[in-house]
């Protein structure tokens, strides 16, 4: 049966459609860094699914209903309630985004010289455990490399094992899914093993859930089970010390995220930073429009009908790109397709920056803005050179997809004119956030 969108439109946003000329100009006044250019500029945006989202009329109708007290507001109250309903935990600790738990956690736990372990790091904690002196390391599963293997999202349980028992650990990160690697799936039986051995050594296991409900689908599929989503990821976040998610992704929310958990000795710690950096913690940073929006996006990410409309428009637009013969990371994720540019154009070296190039030239010739997430990003840490095209939530359809596979064609034509970059200047912490780039040759 022909697929369509779920929804229909209620507002709309009209794209600003420019040529190809105006796009060479901006793209040299950007520094060839599609962060640096305006939104007015961009055809169809696939920087991030991250704060993008489509609001839903409930969400709209709810903001209205914000409570802006600093202490003890009733939105605040919505959502706790939609929070742990959520996560299944206790102490819920509202912050400002993602990175801001990250930043608590470091807090908490980063040593000088100690690891912090991760199936994959996403860049804003690798970059913040980095900040605070400790060594972030990403080992996931070896099986990353095998097709049909459907949890790419696994951490490697022996490397596990090896460097808690042979080097000083301050905690263990499981992000799921696993969004630099390709947004693949966490199974629940590695998770399980993970933190077991992990608790062996007494040291805190934290999850990094943001698209916890995706995985929650994805694994369903495979496991072919009746569970509910919301059971699903309760048996997840069983297997943790501390939840925390930023709610621009599964929260289907502009801004927002949070801290969970049931140990009580970390709640008071948690209480003092909160306040210290975020704000009182029955708002942590977020208005209380923001806390309605969030607690709606949270019950409306666990229907079926939602999540399998996502994962449905991440397949379609991997499985065109695969039939176009362009290679992808497969099985397909929860959040985005991930091209693999160095298999796409072997000619650049990963040293010229080989998934930037693809990354400008789907700009220039289509007006597409998407993200590299190899060299740039990670530097010697790279494991892959990939370019993410990540769709937001409810926001695109199946025409819009159709034409990101069309510009994809017409860079097949010609990729092997296509040239690699050097970095001018970028910042050590966050290189790609900042790097302004130019072209060799
Ligand atoms: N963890 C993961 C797995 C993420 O993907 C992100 C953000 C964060 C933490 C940090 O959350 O942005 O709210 O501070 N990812 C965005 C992305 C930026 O494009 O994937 P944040």
């Amino acid at each position: 049966m022909k697929k369509f969108e779920i929804y229909k439109y209620k507002v709309v946003e009209k794209i600003n459609m420019i040529s190809r000329e105006e796009r060479e100009e901006i793209l040299k006044k950007a520094g060839y860094n599609l962060f640096n250019i305006s939104s007015k500029y961009i055809t169809i945006d696939l920087l991030t699914d991250s704060g993008t989202n489509t609001m839903s009329d409930l969400q709209l109708s709810m903001m209205m209903l914000f409570d802006e007290s600093y202490a003890g507001s009733q939105s605040f109250e919505r959502f706790l309630e939609s929070a742990q309903n959520f996560c299944n935990k206790r102490y819920i600790f509202p912050v400002h985004q993602g990175r801001a738990a990250e930043k608590i956690i470091a807090e908490l736990f980063c040593k000088e010289g100690h690891y912090v372990l991760s199936n994959t790091h996403f860049d804003t904690g690798f970059a913040i455990y980095k900040y605070h002196k400790a060594i972030p390391i990403n080992i996931p599963t070896p099986e990353i490399d095998e097709d049909n293997f459907y949890y790419k999202g696994n951490i490697d349980l022996s490397k596990l094992e090896d460097f808690l028992k042979n080097q000083k650990v301050s905690h263990v990160v499981m992000t799921i899914t696993n969004n630099a690697l390709g947004g693949q799936p966490v199974d629940l039986e590695n998770l399980k093993q993970a933190y077991n051995i992990t608790k062996a050594y007494n040291k805190p296991f934290i999850i990094d859930g943001c698209r916890i409900a995706e995985n929650a689908i994805l694994y369903k599929k495979e496991k072919k089970i009746d569970t509910s989503i919301k059971e699903i990821i309760h048996n997840f976040t069983s297997f943790c010390d501390i939840f925390y998610m930023s709610t621009k992704k599964d929260g289907i929310a502009h801004m927002g995220g949070f801290l969970a958990t049931d140990v009580e000795e970390f709640v008071p710690k948690i209480r003092q930073l909160s306040i210290l950096f975020e704000g009182f913690p029955s708002y942590g940073g977020l208005s209380g429009k923001d806390m309605e929006i969030i607690a709606q996006g949270l019950k409306e990410v666990l229907s079926e009908d939602y999540l399998n409309d996502r994962i449905n428009q991440v397949a379609f637009l991997g499985s065109l790109l695969d039939s176009e013969g362009i290679p992808v990371i497969k099985p397909f994720g929860g959040h985005a397709v991930f091209v693999d540019a160095q298999k796409f154009i072997p000619h650049i070296e990963p040293e010229k920056l080989v998934g930037q190039s693809l990354v400008v030239e789907l700009y220039r010739l289509g007006g597409i803005r998407t993200v590299e997430v190899g060299k740039l990003m990670y530097g010697k840490s790279a494991i892959r050179n990939l370019v993410r095209l990540a769709i937001p939530r409810r926001t695109y359809t199946y025409n819009h997809l159709e034409y990101v596979c069309e510009v994809f064609k017409e860079i097949k034509e010609n990729k092997h004119s296509l040239k690699g970059f050097e970095i001018v200047y970028s910042d050590p912490l966050v290189p790609h956030f900042t790097a302004i780039l130019r072209p060799i040759g």
